[in-house]
């Protein structure tokens, strides 16, 4: 039987950070409560998160000097040059060779609590197709064996959830058999919780045994990889680049070849698409420029006046979004993870329930917490080189974040449904419009078999032809 922990040896760790108050209910405890506590208040750093609510609460230092910001030039989508046309298509036929060649992995951080959407279960499970109600995990799941079938590889695919979603997350893979992929090629790895605190620097508590704790954010995906082993794995398959999107856009192109080749063919240790924002109100990172070096400023981070400043030509000045897919090159993970670039978190102010002195619930209706979390992009700067290409929004963005209106499960499928008429048209297929321009039949594709323009128009002669009206559901 271990012995159960003592008070005094935890309120000596705690203490020289100013946290003795999280044993208040100490003696209410039972031992079994108590040991769990003990671990819980052991398994955090201290020093290092009090280090970092400090930091950012107390001065200013960390913010960026946004009268120096720039836009940051992108590569538009387009080639506007034979040169570029040329580079373009070179960088297709050498993503496609990195594909072939197995150098390539999948990444979906999925770890994310969707407070907004206000969906009961991990949003990786979210219904997300009209016809077969397709979760959002089934359609990237078939997407991967697309793509392993048509470059006769395998992809490993690894999956960030947290401790608020990785066991069902793992059910649900499992209940489906892991949708035909094969199971040893689907990994989930399991973020970092951090505390929230309260205005005075002091940690909640969110009973009187266990801390109010969150995922430690997108940008917790460094430390994950490498802790979860998944970083030395690739290695050992001889992967070097990753793939990565987030768990809440159905319409990402997984693999897109031209985005993996220019990556590679230009060095870059990380890459990231940018699309043009709808109206300077769009919540999307902005990409920036400082001193040469790129940076993805938060919407919310951005002074309003900057969000709203015009070009000469009448278009926004920081117009061009971050969507959050990325290419990652795995050697830069494995530098980031090794201590030797300086990647710091933010706090912001959430709302966070709580127990008060008295030992009560609290759920506030006022942002009440410092929540510290780590933002993927916050490793950008660090990059010694990073790629911006432009992206087609009706092609791969549309998010599933609200409940309803803009970036909603209606406004995601409302593009999905576009995407696949655009897709008959460049297909060679015809496809009922109604006056608005609008598809006026409800098709869906299974990602398995129908994934691209191409794959339509390999199958044309098998589709049936689509009537106003009717639903179809194509494989
Ligand atoms: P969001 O910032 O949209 O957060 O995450 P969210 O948790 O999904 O939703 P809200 O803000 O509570 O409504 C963007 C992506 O980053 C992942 C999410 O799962 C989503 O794919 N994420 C976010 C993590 O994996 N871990 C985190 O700690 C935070």
């Amino acid at each position: 039987m271990t012995t159960p922990p003592r008070k005094q040896e935890l309120a000596s760790l705690l203490a020289p950070h100013g946290q003795e108050h999280l044993l208040r209910f100490w003696e209410r405890l039972s031992p079994t409560e108590q040991s769990n506590f003990a671990e819980q208040l052991r398994g955090v750093d201290w020093a290092q998160v009090t280090g970092w609510v400090r930091q950012t609460t107390d001065d200013d230092a960390a913010a960026l000097p946004f009268d120096q910001l720039k836009p940051a030039p992108y590569q538009s989508l387009t080639p506007t040059s034979e040169e570029e046309r040329r580079t373009h298509a070179e960088a297709i036929q050498h993503g496609e060779y990195l594909l072939r060649q197995g150098r390539v992995a999948a990444f979906t951080v999925a770890g994310g609590q969707g407070t907004r959407l206000g969906y009961d279960g991990p949003k990786g499970t979210y219904p997300a197709t009209p016809i077969r109600k397709k979760s959002l995990f089934q359609l990237f799941a078939e997407g991967i064996i697309r793509t392993q079938e048509r470059y006769q590889v395998t992809i490993p695919w690894y999956i960030m959830t947290s401790l608020v979603n990785d066991r069902e997350t793992r059910d649900f893979f499992q209940k489906n058999n892991y949708f035909g992929l094969k199971p040893a090629n689907v990994t989930t790895i399991v973020q970092g919780m951090l505390p929230a605190f309260d205005d005075d620097g002091r940690a909640l508590l969110a009973a009187p045994d266990s801390l109010a704790m969150s995922p430690n954010g997108h940008g917790g995906s460094f430390a994950a990889l490498r802790d979860s082993g998944a970083l030395d794995e690739m290695a050992d398959h001889g992967i070097t680049t990753i793939s990565y999107w987030q768990v809440d856009n159905p319409l990402v192109k997984q693999f897109d070849p031209l985005f993996i080749g220019l990556h590679d063919l230009t060095g870059a240790d990380i890459s990231s698409r940018a699309l043009i924002k709808r109206d300077a109100a769009e919540k999307l990172g902005h990409f920036c420029q400082l001193n040469n070096r790129l940076y993805i400023v938060e919407y919310s981070d951005m002074p309003s006046d900057m969000l709203q400043q015009k070009d000469s030509d009448g278009r926004l000045r920081f117009r061009a979004g971050s969507p959050a897919i990325h290419i990652l090159e795995r050697d830069f993970v494995q530098r980031l993870t090794d201590g030797a670039l300086d990647f710091l978190p933010h706090c912001a102010r959430k709302k966070v329930p709580f127990i008060d002195q008295d030992g009560n619930l609290v759920t506030p209706d006022e942002p009440n917490a410092v929540k510290i979390e780590f933002f993927l992009f916050d490793a950008i700067p660090l990059a010694n080189h990073s790629l911006v290409l432009e992206t087609d929004r009706s092609e791969q963005f549309a998010p599933i974040k609200n409940a309803d209106g803009e970036d909603s499960p209606a406004s995601s499928r409302a593009a999905l449904a576009a995407r696949t008429a655009a897709w008959f048209k460049q297909a060679g297929i015809p496809f009922p419009l109604d006056q608005d321009g609008q598809p006026a039949a409800t098709v869906e594709l299974s990602p398995r078999t129908l994934n691209s323009p191409e794959d339509l128009q390999a199958a044309a002669r098998r589709l049936p032809i689509i009537q106003p009206g009717k639903d179809y559901y194509l494989e």
